[in-house]
Parts: structure tokens; sequence; C-alpha cells
């Protein structure tokens, strides 16, 4: 039974909604469920969400990038993530390493191989299953700019820049083919998460 769980996809393209849909779905069904998120899940990580998210396009290189991402995602792993599945919680997360694959790996020149180095070095753990949400770079942007949360600094990246992440995301299937599931994000979300409770099973 998988018990860490991970959400990615780019950005608007329904992942916080799912990861939500299927916390809930669990909790019914009893279990212990811990649901958090990246950027952040832990008080640390999320300071240094704000670090990250907020401020001028080019204020981080992609290099400091990636250390800003690992640490904070070592925060995240120490105390919330081992701790939960520790006592037998289910983890679902929206986002984890596979966002830094892609983000921090191809927008700015090929660095996939320094992510996968300091992931090896520092994190060492892939969810037991990923979902990738995958939608049209065209509606995940129009969804995503409809929140106005003050988060943007990775959204204006541009729509070719969208669909090299898209196509990014997808390509995970092939590289991690035991853990990593495509799935259509552009149905109504209680098609795609009964979809998602299925492959659960
Ligand atoms: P993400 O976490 O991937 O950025 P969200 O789950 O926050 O995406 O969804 C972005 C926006 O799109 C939200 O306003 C949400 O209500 C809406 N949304 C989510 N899933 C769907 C869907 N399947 N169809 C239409 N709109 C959706
Ligand atoms: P998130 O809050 O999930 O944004 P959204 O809901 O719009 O998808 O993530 C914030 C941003 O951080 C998002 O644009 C992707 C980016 N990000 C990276 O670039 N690298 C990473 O390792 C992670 C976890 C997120």
């Amino acid at each position: 039974m998988a018990r860490f769980i991970s959400f990615e996809g780019i950005d608007g393209s329904g992942k916080s909604t799912q990861a939500r849909m299927l916390a809930e779905r669990l909790r019914t069904a009893g279990r212990d469920v811990v649901l958090t998120r990246e950027p952040g899940g832990s008080p640390g990580a999320e300071e240094i969400r704000a670090l990250l998210l907020r401020g001028e396009a080019d204020r981080w290189s992609a290099e400091t990038e990636i250390l800003l991402f690992t640490a904070a995602r070592r925060d995240h792993l120490e105390r919330t993530i081992r701790p939960a599945l520790g006592r037998g919680a289910t983890v679902v997360t929206d986002r984890f390493a596979d966002s830094t694959r892609v983000y921090q790996g191809i927008t700015r020149g090929d660095l996939r191989a320094i992510v996968d180095r300091l992931h090896a070095l520092m994190i060492g753990v892939e969810p037991d299953l990923t979902f990738v949400i995958d939608i049209a770079p065209e509606t995940g942007l129009a969804r995503a700019a409809a929140r106005k949360d003050g988060e943007q600094r990775f959204e204006g990246m541009g729509l070719a820049m969208q669909r090299a992440m898209r196509a990014g995301f997808r390509a995970l299937a092939q590289d991690f083919p035991d853990r990593v599931r495509i799935i259509d994000g552009d149905r109504p979300p209680e098609a795609i998460a009964a979809e998602i409770a299925g492959l659960m099973a």
C-alpha cells in the first residue's frame, strides 16, 4: 500500500485540488493522513518558501534555487514527512523532488545532473506513487492567473517554457515507470479524483 504520495505538474494543473480530495477520501476511509506541500510543509521550509516565491524573477540563480529548494525539502523531510511515515500515517504532498528536476533542471540550461546529485546526497527518498496532473499550458496559466496570491515568481515564465515543463513532467514517467502515473487533468475534478482513487487500490 503506497504511503508516500506526491502530486506534480505545471502551475494551475489542479495538483492542490487533487491532493486535498485524495486526503479527504483516505481520511474518510479511516487512514491517518498528513496533507503537505512544497516548497514548505514545515515551519522552516515555509520561511524558505517566502524567499523563493516572492520578489523579482532574477532574484536567485538556478544553482542557488536548487540549494534553497533542497534545503527546504530536507527540513520538510526531517520534521514532517519522516515522523508521519514513522507513525504509520499516509503522506500526501503537493510537489516534491520531481518539481526541482523539472523547474530547476530544465528552465535555465540543463542542470538536471546537479539536481539529481544533490538529491542523492541530501534527500535520497522518492514517493511510492506520483501523480503527474497533465494539462495544456494555456489552461494552467489561465487557472493560475485567476489566483493572485503574490507568489508569482515562477508563473511569468511564458508559454514556451510551460510547454517545455509539461514535456519534462511527462518524461518523468519514462525515468521512473514504477511510481509515476500521468493523469489527464482536463476533466472535472471528480472524474480525475475517481481515476486516482482507482490507481491507489
Ligand atoms: P495547482 O495546485 O496545480 O496550481 P489548483 O488545484 O490550485 O492547481 O487549481 C488551480 C485553479 O483551477 C483553482 O482555482 C481550482 O479551483 C481550479 N481547478 C482545479 N482543478 C480543476 C479542474 N479539474 N477543472 C477546472 N478547474 C480546476
Ligand atoms: P506551488 O505553490 O505548488 O504553485 P502552483 O500551485 O502554482 O503550482 O509552487 C510554487 C512554485 O514553485 C511553482 O511555480 C513551482 C515552483 N517550484 C520549483 O521551481 N521547484 C521546486 O522544487 C518546487 C517544489 C516548486
